[in-house]
């Protein structure tokens, strides 16, 4: 194991050195292990090829389960379909896991929950179908799922409404709140020790991040009161969409609300989208990410900074092709980090470390953010002992995409600006 930190907004690698891929996730939590379920994205397209699991004893190494739901031969989540925001929870009375997610056709026209059911966690599951409320499919795209501590499960919708499950989790029992985010996607819940719960929302701009919003209520079926932002103004939510909200429980025994967001990259969701996951701090009946930790220890919830080796490097151009060399050698097995400015003119660099037998590592690396910042745009699975080059190139491409009314977001450029490369001891 080489690491004990959580890195932030930098893809993460499996045991077999493939990136993690499992987006708009959620966490369960089985027999002392932690389970990532997400979507199985594409470097290029955006449909739906499978539901991922993986598996890991910390929440910093992961292991590839298997795809958990795989494209179907037909129906909702069949060829040039979408799935998207899967939720997989355990259901009391039955034990088993029931699963939730969006499908659609390739233009979000056909909306659709559905729910598909497995014995075990890290199984297959069997797509049972629509998930439906009075005899009817929910037509409905975002979503999220909360169970509450007495077992009650609940699905949230886009827009706000709330749906208490029934007691085998298949079917939608009661619509307890109705409509209370207008204009809102991406819903995730928790309930606070003090039994406040709190709902949060994005903003509806597709792949892009936006400041983040929350609800408080005395219940799941409200009265609901709007709170506003929980990270910062300006900063759209540390550059992420809210996806989840894990309870964590520290080394001491604490459970903290985890939240649980994505720093999208479309299109090249595979090698550039990213996590990113941050103790929720609550106080006086409000929630907050007051601050961003690039990197943290999960055991804590406190930050855990990063360290090694400063290479000097420097990029910093908009024009396809420039690149910039380092030659290093390891002596034991360090990560590659590189160091540089995000922001909304920023493109896409290729990443390639070699080593004298050719290329041991190449990625595309994403330089776009909405939210200025300057730090880890990318880290490296580890490289053994030996010597290395490492090149950064601007490809002239860059994260642009459009919103489901045609609206063009992303960057307005394609610039590359790299201020240096670490190899990380941590
Ligand atoms: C987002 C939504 C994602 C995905 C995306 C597609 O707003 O939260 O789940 O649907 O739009 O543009």
């Amino acid at each position: 194991m080489t690491h004990s930190n959580i890195f932030n907004g930098v893809p993460w690698f499996d045991d077999e050195g493939r990136p993690v891929n499992a987006h708009g996730a959620c966490i369960v939590e089985d027999a002392g292990v932690y389970y990532l379920l997400g979507e199985y994205k594409t470097d290029d397209r955006n449909h739906f090829i499978g539901f991922s699991c993986y598996s890991s004893p910390d929440l910093i190494h992961w292991h590839f389960e298997r795809l958990a739901l795989p494209m179907q031969a037909d129906g909702p989540l069949g060829p040039d379909r979408i799935g998207e925001r899967v939720k997989v929870m355990r259901c009391p009375p039955t034990g088993k896991f029931v699963m939730f997610a969006h499908a659609d056709d390739l233009g979000y026209r056909d909306p659709l929950i559905v729910v598909a059911v497995s014995d075990t966690v890290n199984g297959e599951y069997r797509l049972l179908g629509p998930l439906e409320y009075q005899g009817q499919a929910i037509r409905r795209w975002d979503m999220g799922t909360f169970q509450d501590t007495d077992g009650t499960g609940y699905l949230l919708l886009h827009e706000g409404d709330i749906f208490r499950l029934s007691d085998d989790y298949l079917h939608a029992d009661e619509l307890v709140a109705h409509e209370i985010a207008p204009g809102g996607e991406s819903p995730a819940m928790t309930r606070t020790d003090d039994g406040t719960y709190a709902i949060m929302f994005s903003n509806k701009t597709s792949w892009d991040r936006n400041d983040n919003y929350y609800l408080t209520a005395p219940s799941p079926s409200g009265p609901w009161t709007l709170r506003g932002t929980f990270a910062p103004k300006g900063t759209c939510t540390w550059n992420s969409q809210c996806s989840f909200i894990f309870p964590l429980t520290l080394a001491d025994g604490r459970t903290v609300p985890m939240y649980m967001g994505d720093r999208w990259s479309f299109p090249h969701q595979v090698s550039c989208a990213s996590q990113v996951w941050l103790p929720l701090v609550y106080e006086n009946g409000r929630i907050a990410l007051p601050e961003y930790m690039e990197t943290w220890d999960p055991r804590t919830g406190n930050p855990l900074p990063w360290d090694g080796r400063v290479l000097d490097v420097a990029l910093d151009s908009n024009v396809p092709g420039d690149k910039t060399t380092v030659r290093f050698q390891l002596d034991d097995e360090r990560r590659l980090a590189l160091i540089g400015n995000a922001d909304r003119t920023g493109g896409y660099a290729q990443l390639d470390i070699a080593d004298d037998d050719g290329t041991v590592f190449s990625s595309l690396v994403d330089c776009y953010a909405p939210t200025r910042s300057h730090g880890l745009l990318f880290v490296s699975p580890p490289l053994r002992q030996g010597a290395y080059t490492a090149t950064v190139r601007v490809t002239g491409d860059a994260s642009v995409f459009y919103k489901k009314d045609g609206t063009r977001l992303g960057s307005q450029g394609t610039r590359v600006s790299i201020t240096g490369m670490t190899l990380l001891q941590n």
